[in-house]
């Protein structure tokens, strides 16, 4: 590889008189979160796969969701001198003085699927979905469900520190704060796992009635709102009916659950983070072509009146 890169101002450029970036010979460091969920799993799938295809060597390290070990393998990728970085940072702060580390190497790096909270001068972009237009759109689907009636909520928070735990709270209290019907009345972390979903929504039945002081459930992620949902069965309550059930994501499982009718709507978080981030890489370092600090990823929601099914079998084929 003979590129040189230059650190331009406070964003590193790589100028270059190379061929096409479909010969680069490039090696990326990946520091990736854990596999806390289904689309956590899709994520590194897909990132594989595009690597794959695009020729890069994918050097991915497994952080087991500790930011102690996302800066190990940050040092680590700088030490073996890669010619990128992605990190998928588990939690927003504390990332000031490793990015900077990187910055010094002139290493691009690109956030992937979490913002921080630091001066976008560290890094080259971030390609995240708009977290609180996530939780908006969970929000405004229960404020047009439930009308003017009193709703209580139950809200399953992702893990504690985290740009989308922070941001989809923050999204669906800006909706639900339209009316004055619907209130959450406990919240609690469960690290977007199903495990502890299942827990976390457990001990909320038990201290709500049994449930039947629930409205509704809003889990930050589809995995904890599929561990509540069986939770829910168990306390002899129908999910999606006696409780509604509202969550994030759209993987497959959370499509069987909407076709038995035992959830009510997820937002989509697309898992192909990897491909706009690649897309941003070659161009840059091909040319120094500077990408936009924030690569957004589009937002929808599915309910009930989508053919489950079809999306279903459709999904199952992305990495899932
Ligand atoms: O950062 C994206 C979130 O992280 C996904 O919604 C969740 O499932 C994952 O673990």
């Amino acid at each position: 590889m003979q590129f040189k890169k230059l650190l331009i101002g406070s964003a590193i450029l790589a100028s270059t008189s190379l061929m096409a970036t479909s010969a680069f010979a490039l090696t990326v460091g990946f520091s990736q979160i854990g596999s806390e969920s289904g689309w956590r799993a899709a994520e590194t799938a897909v990132t594989l796969k595009e690597a794959k295809e695009r020729g890069i060597t994918l050097k991915f390290a497994d952080a087991q969701q500790k930011q102690e070990n996302q800066i190990k393998a940050l040092r680590s990728f700088i030490a073996q001198g890669v010619d990128a970085i992605l990190v998928a940072p588990v939690v927003a702060t504390g990332w000031d003085s490793v990015l900077k580390e990187v910055q010094e190497a002139k290493i691009p790096l690109i956030l992937l699927d979490r913002t921080i909270d630091a001066p976008d001068s560290l890094y080259l972009t971030a390609v995240t979905a708009d977290f609180i237009h996530e939780g908006n759109i969970a929000g405004d689907w229960l404020v047009n469900a439930v009308g003017n009636k009193e709703c209580k909520v139950v809200e399953l928070q992702g893990t504690t520190g985290s740009a989308p735990a922070i941001e989809r709270k923050k999204g669906f209290e800006q909706s639900i704060a339209k009316g004055a019907n619907i209130k959450i009345i406990r919240s609690q972390t469960a690290d977007f796992t199903r495990t502890k979903g299942k827990e976390v929504m457990e001990s909320f039945l038990k201290a709500e009635n049994g449930g039947k002081d629930i409205c509704a459930l809003y889990a930050h992620n589809d995995d904890m709102a599929v561990g509540a949902i069986q939770s829910i069965k168990e306390a002899g309550l129908k999910p999606g009916t006696d409780i509604l059930v509202i969550s994030i994501d759209a993987v497959p499982d959370i499509f069987t659950a909407l076709e038995a009718g035992e959830a009510n709507a997820t937002v989509e978080l697309t898992p192909n983070m990897a491909g706009p981030a690649f897309d941003a890489l070659e161009a840059f370092l091909k040319d120094g072509t500077l990408p936009p600090k924030w690569i957004q990823s589009p937002s929808r929601l599915y309910t009930q009146a989508d053919d489950a099914k079809a999306i279903y079998n459709q999904k199952k084929g992305l990495g899932y």
